[in-house]
């Protein structure tokens, strides 16, 4: 069996009701990076932290996987199929996908702030202070926040390496170490690209440029590669 590798991003689930990061009216116009999505934010205002992640996690039980999910699960019929997200959504999971890797964590999941061992699926939505882990540490989101280091960047640089296709969808490719991962593939396997926004990237050999919404281009590219392959 063929090895398809997807790398996927905040844009694959928009159209599910999942705001990105960097679009215009993204999250990341509401909230400032160091206020909510760093270590030293959560030792200045863990409060606010566990807020800002309550609302993404409270959301997230009030949407749904869409078309390009759903698209991706299929590619299992004919394909080893692994994901590696940049999402903390379980989107790919409820979409059927049955590999995936979560880069930056996944927002269902709390740990331990003694033990970064102890990770737990919380019950609901709501992570508040005072929740704590089995050694009495308060629980933190399992998120990877900036400037901590990303545990499966090394695991997810091997997948990549040995992809015979290989697609991305919906990132814009600016935060690091997993907008690197496209330099671990060979030069020869095939690489698509869906995003609506796109630009070209002539350094990428073997890259096809989808710009559409994920909804739309990710069944497409699904069908011709069941067809084909
Ligand atoms: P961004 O918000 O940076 O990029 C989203 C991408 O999705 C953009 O390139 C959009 O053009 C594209 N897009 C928007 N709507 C789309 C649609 N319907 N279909 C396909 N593409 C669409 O999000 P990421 O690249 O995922 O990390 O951001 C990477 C990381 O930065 C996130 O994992 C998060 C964030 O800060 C942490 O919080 C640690």
């Amino acid at each position: 069996m063929k090895k398809l590798v997807v790398l996927t991003g905040a844009g694959i689930s928009a159209e599910s009701g999942l705001k990105t990061f960097r679009d215009s009216n993204g999250l990341w116009e509401e909230h400032r990076v160091e206020d909510v999505a760093t270590y030293e934010a959560w030792v200045r205002n863990p409060a606010l932290v566990l807020e800002f992640y309550n609302q993404r996690r409270k959301q997230l039980y009030e949407v749904q996987p869409n078309a390009a999910h759903i698209a991706l699960a299929k590619l299992e019929e004919k394909f080893d199929v692994q994901v590696i997200t940049q999402n903390v959504d379980d989107l790919h999971e409820r979409g059927g996908s049955s590999q995936v890797m979560h880069l930056h964590g996944e927002l269902k999941k709390v740990r331990s702030t003694a033990d970064p061992n102890l990770v737990y699926t919380l019950d609901g939505w709501e992570l508040k202070l005072g929740d704590k882990c089995e050694k009495g540490s308060q629980l933190r989101p399992h998120i990877v926040w900036f400037g901590e280091a990303v545990p499966l960047i090394e695991e997810a640089a091997v997948l990549s390496s040995q992809a015979d296709i290989f697609i991305v969808i919906g990132t814009s490719l600016n935060v690091y170490p997993a907008a690197g991962l496209l330099n671990y593939v060979p030069g020869n396997t095939p690489k698509f690209l869906v995003d609506p926004n796109a630009s070209p990237m002539p350094w990428i050999r073997n890259l096809t440029i989808v710009k559409e919404k994920a909804g739309s281009g990710v069944p497409k590219i699904v069908d011709e590669l069941l067809q084909k392959d």
